[in-house]
């Protein structure tokens, strides 16, 4: 019997994987592309040997910035010593003051203020072998120095998983003297706001690319709840 036909005989597959699909909490959904879009970026640029540093912009609780850590030992040992650095920012308080067009329901300082102790201890935990550095506070006063005063050279991959329009901007001017052909740039929030093409990560990407015609980006590759990937390909 073809699958076909003992889906519509059998009713009761469909019932259960629908079921099992609907149970997924999205969060984990989102989360667990958001490791599988930081794997492929690792292993692009290892493959590649784009050498520098993994920038990631909204370390919350070090959920991506220790995978990123440990993808990078593996990836190391699959490929040959990349040297990299890992370097996070985050004020673990939230995003500080607002501004009212990057205001919206669910980022609020309520849900991302943490146990800043607590997180970077357990970065530690994770970093074995692996140099990093944690900059805390917000990015307004963190991003005024210049990525050499972070060890920061060369990107190879950046994350931008900070939500707001004026904090992926700040991110994006911040690392832009360091991006290189073959840079990754991973935007974890691509879509939200509606789809409103003045918000969020979306519009600061479009910004950055109008002030800055003379980088070329081509996209890498989709993840997650509309979230995207661009590579460095002209600069
Ligand atoms: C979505 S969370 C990051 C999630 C994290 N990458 C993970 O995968 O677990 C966004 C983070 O960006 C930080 N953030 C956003 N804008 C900021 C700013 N202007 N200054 C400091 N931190 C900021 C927030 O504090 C928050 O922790």
């Amino acid at each position: 019997m073809s699958l076909l036909k003992l889906l519509k005989k059998f009713l009761f597959i469909q019932n259960f994987a629908t079921s099992f699909v609907a149970n997924i909490p999205p969060y984990l959904e989102f989360t667990l592309s958001k490791y599988s879009a930081i794997k492929k970026s690792m292993y692009i640029t290892a493959h590649d040997k784009t050498n520098g540093s993994y920038i990631e912009f909204g370390v919350f609780t070090g959920s991506s910035f220790n995978f990123a850590m440990k993808v990078n030992k593996k990836l190391n040992k699959l490929l040959g010593t990349n040297e990299c650095n890992f370097v996070g920012f985050d004020s673990f308080q939230g995003f500080g003051d607002v501004s009212k067009s990057d205001k919206h329901p669910r980022f609020n300082d309520e849900v991302f203020s943490v146990d800043e102790k607590k997180i970077l201890k357990n970065i530690k935990k994770n970093s074995e072998n692996q140099k990093y550095r944690i900059v805390k506070g917000f990015f307004d006063e963190t991003l005024k120095k210049k990525p050499h005063d972070y060890e920061i050279e060369k990107a190879r991959v950046v994350m931008i998983d900070c939500d707001l329009k004026d904090s992926a901007l700040l991110a994006l001017n911040f690392v832009k003297n360091t991006l290189q052909i073959g840079t990754i740039i991973i935007f974890d929030d691509f879509i939200f706001y509606k789809g409103d093409e003045s918000k969020g990560e979306y519009a600061a990407f479009e910004e950055f690319k109008k002030e800055n015609p003379n980088i070329k980006f081509r996209h890498a590759f989709d993840y997650g709840y509309g979230s995207k990937a661009f590579i460095v390909s002209k600069i």
